[in-house]
């Protein structure tokens, strides 16, 4: 039997863009719903990365997701880029006045559930069999099913907020769709450990052995990348394993000095650059990572997603409470003219700091240069930081 729902603005994906959305859209007053394929519990054991830009942080706020960010957030002044034992030291505060937030993505979205049940909006889920029609109607529908029941929605837009591998994209048109997609040969193996960061700022390695990354959640978690094969699988890597060739790659000093202890979770994740246009068809909007992909190289992924929030939240209320169509028509060139310096930074930065399998002998000098280049020179270091925080909105 099919029961019909109604809402204004129907949300297919409850990770960070469906529930950010969501919740600017209801302290709005505009009626949402969101369905989502899996699990609470599931969303909320995903790994994911840390750095939140001044612009994230004051949408959060914006969306009333505040005190944890405030309380355990760790507010980072500036990285470092190194390249064996040169390490470059980008102060973000002194080239650009702005820092960023060290606070996991995990606890973001565990915050922005308990907004959203707060705020009573109905998240359904273990939805499955998504289906999104009439489009092109003054209202749209939403089906999908769920513990075995078929269901409809009847919406004004639809927000395609359901990740890389949900069902809105694809609901536009491949004729219409443009896609761009670059594959890196390689993956990132992550590991969290219990134990003090290596440093109080981020370290992004460059070396011979290829790219490793020192990060952290808090002052007894951390969290550390180092670049493998994707043929490589995570029982081939056991904690000695991991920790040797992490050491190899990072400072000399950094390595002597760190603290290792047993892993809590040890993953490998592929590296793709990937975006779609456009980021509208009809009455629906892509937003995040159902939109565009970026490697982790920058932390860009989440930021990504909040600032298509930003522009899309804006648009969507001036649409359903002003009738007023320019802000959801202006929508798709608008993040996308964001998107694309993103996603030129995360593309620049994966290349300069990670070895590829069939380089040649000039690729290795050029990752080099690029660092003694940033060591020396103001200039360049002004231009990774002011990406690296966030470029306006
Ligand atoms: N129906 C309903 N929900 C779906 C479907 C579907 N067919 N397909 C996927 N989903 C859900 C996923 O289970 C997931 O919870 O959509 C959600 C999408 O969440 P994310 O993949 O986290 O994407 P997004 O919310 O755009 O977050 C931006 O920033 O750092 C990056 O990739 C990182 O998740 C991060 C992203
Ligand atoms: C992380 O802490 O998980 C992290 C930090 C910075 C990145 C990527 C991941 O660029």
């Amino acid at each position: 039997m099919t029961t019909r729902h109604k809402t204004q603005v129907a949300i297919i994906g409850g990770g960070p863009s469906g529930l950010l959305l969501s919740q600017l859209l209801n302290l709005a007053g505009i009626d949402t719903l969101i369905l989502e394929r899996s699990s609470r519990e599931h969303v909320l054991s995903r790994i994911r990365a840390g750095v939140l830009e001044s612009g994230t942080v004051k949408m959060l706020r914006q969306a009333g997701v505040y005190e944890r960010m405030a309380q355990h957030g760790i507010p980072h002044n500036g990285c470092y880029l190194t390249d064996n034992d040169l390490m470059v030291h980008i102060n973000f505060k002194e080239l650009t006045g702005k820092q960023v937030l060290v606070f996991g993505q995990t606890e973001v979205t565990a915050d922005l559930y308990a907004a959203q049940d707060a705020m009573g909006t109905e998240i359904v889920h273990g939805v499955t069999d998504v289906l999104i029609n009439d489009l092109d109607q003054t209202r749209s529908t939403v089906e999908y099913s769920v513990e075995g029941t078929r269901k409809s929605i009847e919406c004004r837009y639809v927000a395609g907020c359901d990740g890389f591998h949900g069902v809105s994209r694809n609901t536009i048109p491949a004729d219409v769709r443009q896609e761009y997609e670059r594959i890196y040969p390689f993956g990132w193996l992550g590991v969290l450990s219990q134990t003090p960061p290596a440093n109080d700022e981020l370290i992004y390695a460059n070396s011979e052995r290829g790219f490793a990354l020192a990060s952290m959640r808090n002052e007894n978690l951390s969290r550390y990348y180092i670049q493998v094969p994707m043929t490589d699988k995570v029982d081939e890597w056991s904690d000695e394993r991991f920790w040797a060739a992490l050491k190899q790659r990072l400072p000399s000093a950094t390595a002597e000095s760190m603290m290792t202890g047993p892993s809590i979770e040890k993953s490998i994740a592929p590296l793709r650059s990937f975006a779609t246009e456009p980021l509208r068809w009809g009455n629906l909007f892509l937003v995040g990572d159902a939109a565009h992909i970026v490697p982790p190289t920058g932390a860009k992924g989440l930021n990504l997603a909040v600032s298509d929030v930003f522009y899309l939240h804006g648009a969507l209320i001036d649409a359903v409470k002003n009738n007023s169509k320019t802000g959801i028509d202006a929508y798709s060139d608008r993040a996308l003219a964001r998107i694309w310096k993103s996603m030129r930074f995360s593309w620049q930065m994966t290349t300069m700091l990670h070895r590829f399998d069939d380089e040649d002998s000039f690729a290795g000098q050029m990752r080099r240069a690029t660092l003694s280049h940033l060591e020396k020179s103001e200039t360049a270091r002004r231009d990774l930081a002011e990406n690296y925080v966030g470029l306006p909105y």
